[in-house]
């Protein structure tokens, strides 16, 4: 199984995502869930990361908590989309295992200054500021990683918090900037493709008829969720954004992409926190980043379900 850690602000996309990883232990190895500020404060992303787990029934899996907010930029938040504390249409309780002692970016920077040379994956669902943050304090931790996944960024159809910019980099530019530019091999699943993998009434109900818990919580997430976006965006369903990252770790071979140049907008005006994406080489900036534009929409939904069945 490919070991990772999962970096996350749950947030109802990520609470499906991290259901899916949980599910796919065969496959994914996952070595603990890092939290930070995004969707909803650090004390709901953190408390809600815990649910997941006491839900996957992971308690092997540790959760850290990283940071309470962005590196320089004022804290924003998506409680409209995601509900006040950040999973709307659960109901939300404490759960019984804390949080694993010491700060998110400190376990990344000691997990992967002693990790195998290349071989941690790193998965961001979330502002990249733990990440960014570990790479400032101790460069030395690209050593052990081997690519980072991360769901983020916008190109052909523009953002979705502003016309130019998506949530996950407008949150923290900063922290994308200093990831972007990190040199390490990067994955981005964008809006170009997570606005095109949507849900259906049809496609909640299987994971309803799952009959299990998980396919109950996902479905009733996923029923409130969408709403906002069908309406703010005018899609046809719901964009799943973090799960389908991990249906790429799982299932590569349904998504499709190029490399090219990713550069991140830092100056505050019309396009901050936009993904510059030389897509089409017109620059000879080097290319560091993977750009996924296409996806098996029912290829996902059916493996999603398929690895909900095997949850509790
Ligand atoms: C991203 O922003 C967050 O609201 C979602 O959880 C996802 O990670 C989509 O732009
Ligand atoms: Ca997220």
């Amino acid at each position: 199984p490919v070991p990772l850690i999962i970096d996350t602000d749950p947030g109802a996309d990520d609470v499906i995502a991290l259901l899916l990883a949980l599910s796919a232990r065969d496959k994914l190895d996952v070595r603990a869930l890092t939290t930070v500020a995004g969707n909803v404060q650090l004390n709901y992303t953190s408390r809600n990361a815990r649910m997941v787990r006491e839900w996957a029934n992971r308690p092997d899996v540790p959760v850290y908590a990283g940071c309470a907010r962005p590196m320089l930029r004022a804290p924003i938040y998506a409680a409209e989309v995601h509900g006040a504390e950040g999973v709307t249409g659960v109901k939300v309780f404490e759960p019984k295992q804390p949080l694993a002692k010491g700060n998110a970016v400190q376990y990344l920077i000691d997990t992967l200054t002693a990790a195998k040379p290349q071989s941690m994956t790193i998965v961001t669902l979330g502002p990249q500021t733990n990440l960014a943050m570990a790479l400032i304090e101790n460069p030395g931790i690209k050593q052990g990683i081997k690519e980072i996944v991360m769901m983020g960024g916008a190109h052909f159809n523009g953002g979705n918090i502003t016309p130019a910019a998506e949530f996950n980099v407008f949150a923290d530019p900063h922290a994308s900037d200093v990831v972007f530019k990190s040199g390490l091999p990067i994955t981005v699943i964008p809006l170009d493709v997570t606005h095109k993998m949507l849900t259906s009434p049809e496609r909640i109900d299987r994971l309803r008829k799952i009959g299990n818990q998980a396919g109950k919580i996902a479905a009733d997430i996923l029923d409130a969720y969408v709403e906002h976006d069908i309406k703010q965006y005018g899609l046809p369903g719901g964009p799943v954004h973090d799960a389908t990252t991990i249906g790429y770790l799982l299932r590569p071979d349904l998504f499709k992409g190029r490399m090219a140049n990713v550069e991140v907008d830092t100056r505050e005006g019309l396009t901050f926190g936009a993904t510059v994406v030389d897509y089409y080489r017109s620059t000879k900036r080097p290319e560091n980043a993977r750009w996924i534009t296409e996806g098996d929409t029912q290829g996902f939904f059916d493996l999603l379900t398929a690895q909900l069945a095997k949850l509790p």
